[in-house]
C-alpha cells in the first residue's frame, strides 16, 4: 500500500492507495485561512498538522490496512508558504501564504540586491510576492524579533514531513517557489542567498522527488498509528504532484487544474524561460525535467467568494452548494448575457504580476440574477487560464490536448467552457485524486514498486471524459477574451 498526502490550502486530504493506484480510504478535514488586512492570507501550521494525523488515522481505521503494510508515503501540499521554526522546532508565527500579496517592497529589495536578468538566469522567475523569499525578508524587515529566533525555514509539506520523520528535507518541485534554487542546477544558489543575506544553515536538504528522505518517527507512528518502517518520500509541490497523478510527464502534455487556485502547466525537458517573467519555469517532480506554469490567483476562491457571499441561498438537503451553483449556470447561455468577471480577488499573477489589482463584474444590468454571476465566475476563472496558455503558445510550447483536474475540474460545464475557450480536448481522468495520487506514485517509485515515474504514470493513469470544443461558443469566447484583456489594461491605474 502507499500514503498520498495534499495539504492543500481548504482543506488536508489524505488517500491509502493498493499498488495497483485504486483507492483503499480517503479522508479529508478542512482549516481556516485568516486575512488579517487586505491582500494579506495566513494559515496556522499546526491545524495543517492536526489535519494531516486525523486524516492519516481515519484511513488507517477506515481501511484496516496492517500499518507495516504501507510502503510508502508521498507528500504534497500548497507551494511556497513560510514556516519559520526555533531551536526547539517550535512556529514562530502563523505561516505567510502562497496568495499574500504584502511583500511588493521586499521584491524589489530582492531585484535590487540581485539584478532583474541575473534573478531570471538563476531563480527563471522575476521577484515575486507569492514566493517565499521575499516573505523571510519581509519578517526580517518588520518583526525582527522572530526572524532573530529562526532556525529552520520549511516549506508546508514540509513542516509536516519534518512533524512525520523528523528530519528537515525538502524536495526540488517545491524547492523551487521559493526563490532561492538555482532551477537550472537543481540546488540552493549560494549567489542568491549570500545576496539576500540568508543563511544556508536555515534551509533543509534538497532532494529530487521520489528519493527517500526519512522513515516515520517512533514519536509520530504512535501519535498516528503508522510504522517505523514506512518511508516518506520527497513528493511534490502541489502542482508538480497533480501533473504525476494526471500523467503529465513527457513534453507535449499539459492539464489545467482549479483548485483554490488555477494552473495551466506542462512539462518540458530543459528549463525554459519566460524572458519577461509572466510564467513559472521550475523543477518538475520527474527527475531531470521541468515544468512551465501559469497561475490564476483567485480561481475557485472566486467560486467559493460567491458561495459564502451571494449564492448564500444555494442550499437544498444532502446537495452540495456547488452541484446547485452549477446547475443554475448551466442554464445561462455562453457569454452569460454578456457579464464579464476579473478574477483578481488576490491581485494576479500571470500574466499581470501585479499584486494591486482586484476583481470586477463588467456590464452588470437589471436582468442579471445570481446564476449569470456564477457562470460569469467561471468564464471569468476560465478567459484568466487562457491568458496563462496564450503566454505558454508565446513559448512555442505545443499542446494537443488538457488534462483537468481540481474541484473546478470536476464540473462538466467548467471543462466544456474550459475546451471552448483553449480550443482543444478537454479530459478528465477516472481517479480524481490528483496531487494525492501523484506523491502516491512518487512513494511508490522511490521504495522500488515501480521502476521509474514515466513508466509508473504510463500504466496507472486512466483517461475519463473527454470534452471537445463547440464551435459556435468558441467563436463567442475569443470575441469576450479580447474584451476581457481590455478591461484590465484600461482599469489597471485605477487600482494604485
Ligand atoms: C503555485 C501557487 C499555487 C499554490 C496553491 O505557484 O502559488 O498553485 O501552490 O496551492
Amino acid at each position: 500500500y502507499l500514503l498520498g498526502l495534499d495539504i492543500g490550502t481548504s482543506a488536508t486530504k489524505t488517500v491509502l492507495f493498493n499498488e495497483h493506484m485504486q483507492v483503499e480510504a480517503t479522508a479529508s478535514e478542512n482549516y481556516p485561512l485568516y486575512q488579517p488586512q487586505n491582500g494579506w492570507a495566513e494559515q496556522n501550521p499546526i491545524d495543517w498538522y492536526n489535519a494531516s494525523l486525523h486524516t492519516i488515522q481515519a484511513v488507517l481505521a477506515k481501511s484496516k490496512v496492517a500499518p507495516d503494510a504501507i510502503k510508502g508515503i508521498g507528500l504534497s501540499g500548497q507551494m511556497h508558504g513560510l514556516v519559520m521554526l526555533d531551536s526547539n522546532n517550535a512556529v514562530i508565527r502563523p505561516s505567510i501564504i502562497w496568495c499574500d500579496q504584502r511583500t511588493a517592497d521586499e521584491c524589489k529589495e530582492i531585484t535590487k540586491e540581485i539584478g532583474a536578468k541575473r534573478l531570471i538566469e538563476i531563480t527563471a522567475n522575476p521577484a515575486l510576492t507569492g514566493f517565499t523569499a521575499s516573505k523571510i525578508l519581509w519578517v526580517r524587515n518588520h518583526e525582527p524579533q522572530n526572524y532573530a529566533k529562526c532556525a529552520h525555514i520549511l516549506l508546508p509539506k514540509d513542516y509536516i514531513r519534518f512533524c512525520m520523520t523528523g528530519e528537515y528535507a525538502t524536495e526540488v518541485s517545491d524547492a523551487s517557489g521559493m526563490q532561492l534554487l538555482d532551477i537550472p542546477k537543481r540546488c540552493w544558489s549560494d549567489e542568491i542567498l549570500e545576496k539576500l543575506a540568508i543563511d544556508k544553515k536555515l534551509l533543509a536538504k534538497v532532494y529530487e522527488s521520489p528519493d527517500i528522505t526519512g522513515y516515520i518517527s517512533e514519536k509520530f507512528a504512535k501519535a498516528s498509528g503508522l510504522s517505523t518502517k514506512t518511508a516518506v518520500v520527497g513528493g511534490a509541490g502541489d502542482n508538480a504532484a497533480a501533473a504525476i497523478g494526471t500523467g503529465i510527464v513527457k513534453e507535449g502534455r499539459a492539464f489545467t487544474t482549479i483548485g483554490t487556485s488555477g494552473v495551466v502547466f506542462a512539462h518540458t525537458d530543459k528549463p525554459l524561460i519566460d524572458p519577461k517573467g509572466r510564467v513559472h519555469t521550475f523543477c518538475c517532480a520527474v527527475p531531470g525535467c521541468w515544468h512551465v506554469m501559469g497561475v490564476t490567483l483567485a480561481a475557485g476562491l472566486s467560486l467559493k467568494w460567491c458561495r459564502d457571499n451571494i449564492a448564500t441561498d444555494f442550499k437544498e438537503k444532502d446537495k452540495d452548494p456547488y452541484v446547485l451553483m452549477n446547475e443554475a449556470a448551466a442554464k445561462v447561455p455562453c457569454g452569460s448575457d454578456k457579464l464579464i468577471y476579473l478574477p483578481y480577488l488576490m491581485g494576479e499573477r500571470t500574466p499581470h504580476l501585479d499584486p494591486e489589482c482586484r476583481g470586477v463584474f463588467f456590464g452588470l444590468s437589471a436582468i442579471h440574477t445570481k446564476a449569470n454571476m456564477i457562470r460569469a465566475i467561471m468564464e471569468g476563472v476560465a478567459y484568466s487560464l487562457s491568458d496563462c496558455y496564450d503566454v505558454l503558445k508565446e513559448m512555442g510550447i505545443t499542446v494537443n490536448e488538457m488534462m483537468a483536474c481540481g474541484g473546478g475540474g470536476k464540473s462538466p460545464l467548467w471543462r466544456q467552457i474550459l475546451s471552448d475557450m483553449f480550443a482543444c480536448k478537454v479530459k478528465t481522468l477516472t481517479a480524481e485524486e490528483g496531487p494525492a495520487l501523484g506523491v502516491a506514485i512518487l512513494a511508490g517509485v522511490g521504495t522500488g514498486i515501480f521502476k521509474d515515474v514515466v513508466s509508473a504514470c504510463d500504466e496507472l493513469i486512466k483517461v475519463g471524459s473527454v470534452c471537445t470544443p463547440i464551435q459556435a461558443e468558441q467563436m463567442y469566447y475569443k470575441k469576450g477574451h479580447t474584451l476581457y484583456k481590455k478591461l484590465y489594461t484600461q482599469l489597471k491605474d485605477c487600482y494604485h
